[in-house]
């Protein structure tokens, strides 16, 4: 069992923030387990527990938008994952931009992808939900790389 654990946190992430809107609320959250799932047509994969908040936002609203945090954001990785959006309002006091999915785009972030849900799994405690890029930025920032001890130490 702590095999299991242990080998699996040697997989490799980047940080992201995943964002949603439904209506007039937006809300966000960190995340790692995001990968690139096909190029053609390019669609991305994110595992998300199911007691998230930001859940029922993807699944209200059918899109979300990725933001790839840059080296050096550590601290938007712990403010969007580490309390949940029932609490608090998580974008007070953040820059951000309306995307054209409705979804808020972190505009200090080394990338950006908004997709739309094209399908959603059950994987347990966690739902995978695939979306299609329909519109996508960068920066001139490197992106910051998972260390769990920056988060978890
Ligand atoms: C660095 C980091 C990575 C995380 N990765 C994931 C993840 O891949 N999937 C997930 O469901 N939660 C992940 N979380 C936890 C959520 O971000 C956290 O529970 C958040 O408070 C949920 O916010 P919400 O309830 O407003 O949606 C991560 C948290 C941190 C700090």
């Amino acid at each position: 069992m702590k095999e299991r654990r242990d080998a699996l946190r040697r997989l490799s992430y980047g940080v992201y923030v995943i964002s949603a809107r439904r209506g007039e609320e937006i809300n966000a959250m960190t995340m790692r387990m995001v990968s690139q799932v096909s190029q053609r047509p390019p669609r991305v994969a994110l595992a998300i527990a199911k007691v998230r908040y930001t859940h029922q936002f993807i699944l209200e609203s059918e899109a979300f938008a990725v933001n790839v945090l840059a080296k050096g954001q550590e601290m938007i990785g712990g403010h969007f994952g580490l309390r949940t959006g029932r609490d608090m309002e998580k974008f007070a006091g953040v820059e951000y931009e309306k995307g054209i999915t409705g979804a808020p785009i972190l505009t200090e972030c080394s990338a950006f992808l908004e997709c739309r849900l094209v399908a959603s799994h059950d994987m347990g405690n966690c739902t995978l939900f695939i979306g299609e890029v329909v519109h996508a930025g960068t920066h001139d920032k490197p992106p910051l790389i998972y260390r769990e001890s920056d988060y978890f130490g």
